[in-house]
């Protein structure tokens, strides 16, 4: 698919009424779960980041934002065997308990490479809240405490996930109606 040749269309998958509806009952388990706890919330840039602000204000535990940045896609649609990360956080989080936004669970390399790098540094506890968890693609296990939708296999956007940097906006997720990206 170029840039400029035919744009696919997208079909709904979850609509922006379920999607608030999860929402409130994912942030209702954590404000219960984190009650008294440090709570440092971790976004994982880009695609988390809508999925993040929404959920994060449906928290109502007091809480931390951080931000982390990582790459495994590039441009593409097939999931990259290395992940590179762009930015790390920016503060310490030793002896705070973490809580990772990650958009979609797909492969989980990219999970397996974020606990990989965060178990080192000290955290109470390091737990995943993950908008959406495609499980047919997995090539490493990755525990999700807190689960908003399972995906079937689709390329899936909209709600901060892209397609070549495009659909973030959505505000619902859809499929990509065109022949597999994923090939
Ligand atoms: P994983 O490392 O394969 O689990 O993939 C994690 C990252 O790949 C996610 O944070 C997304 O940025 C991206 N990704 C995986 N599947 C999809 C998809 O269906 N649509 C858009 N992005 C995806």
């Amino acid at each position: 698919m170029s840039d400029i040749g035919e744009e696919p269309s997208v079909r709904v998958l979850i609509s922006e009424a379920e999607i608030t509806s999860r929402l409130q009952e994912l942030a209702r388990e954590i404000s219960r779960d984190y009650e008294d706890k440090d709570l440092v919330l971790v976004c994982v840039l880009k695609g988390s980041m809508v999925f993040f602000a929404d959920l994060a204000r449906k928290i109502t535990v007091p809480l931390r934002f951080d931000y982390i940045c990582v790459d495994s896609y590039g441009d593409n649609t097939e999931s990259g065997e290395e992940i590179e990360l762009r930015t790390d956080l920016s503060e310490s989080v030793a002896g705070r308990h973490v809580l990772v936004v990650e958009d979609i669970v797909d492969t989980g390399r990219t999970m397996g490479y974020l606990f990989d790098l965060l178990e080192g540094r000290g955290a109470a506890s390091l737990a995943v809240v993950a908008l959406l968890d495609k499980p047919a693609r997995r090539k490493r296990e990755v525990e999700i405490a807190y689960r908003g939708f399972e995906v079937p296999d689709e390329f899936v956007v909209g709600y901060g996930l892209d397609y070549r940097q495009q659909y973030r906006n959505l505000p619902y997720i859809g499929a990509l109606e065109s022949s597999s990206p994923l090939g």
